[in-house]
């Protein structure tokens, strides 16, 4: 993929995340979601959400798709972007706990979601101020 190209990570993200989507095991809350992670060194890693039982088991596709990057690619990782979908066409920005995730290994990374009109794009910062690091 083509560095420093905003426009076409953001559609090649999407496009991804969407096909990521198709994956999402969601028997309990019917809502699929699908993730995109692109990386500093231009690889896209991808992931969906995957209930359970145990509701509170629940990965979302954010954290899948990181997990599956670092698990690829090791610890020194550095998310530049990241993308999410939904099979809803409603308004989803990352939840908190994935915002902490994100930030962790992208405090730079900007995020793109589906927002109340249309596509919103945030830099981690936005959606997470004052995120937690130990050092
Ligand atoms: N979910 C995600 O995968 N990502 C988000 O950003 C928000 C929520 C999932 C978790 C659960 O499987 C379903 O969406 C409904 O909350």
């Amino acid at each position: 993929m083509a560095r420093n190209e905003p426009h076409t990570d953001r559609a090649h993200l999407i496009a991804a995340a969407k096909r990521a989507m198709k994956n999402a095991y969601a028997p309990y809350s019917k809502f699929c979601v699908g993730a995109a992670v692109l990386t500093s060194t231009g690889e896209v890693f991808t992931g969906c959400n995957v209930e359970n039982a145990s509701y509170g088991m629940t990965n979302c596709a954010e954290r899948t798709a990181i997990f599956s990057a670092i698990a690829s690619d090791g610890p020194k990782l550095e998310i530049r972007a990241v993308a999410v979908v939904n099979d809803h066409g409603v308004a989803s920005s990352p939840c908190g706990a994935c915002r902490q995730v994100i930030y962790e290994f992208g405090p730079e990374a900007i995020i793109f979601f589906p927002g109340a009109k249309g596509w919103r794009q945030a830099h981690i910062t936005e959606l997470l101020p004052e995120g937690f690091r130990l050092k």
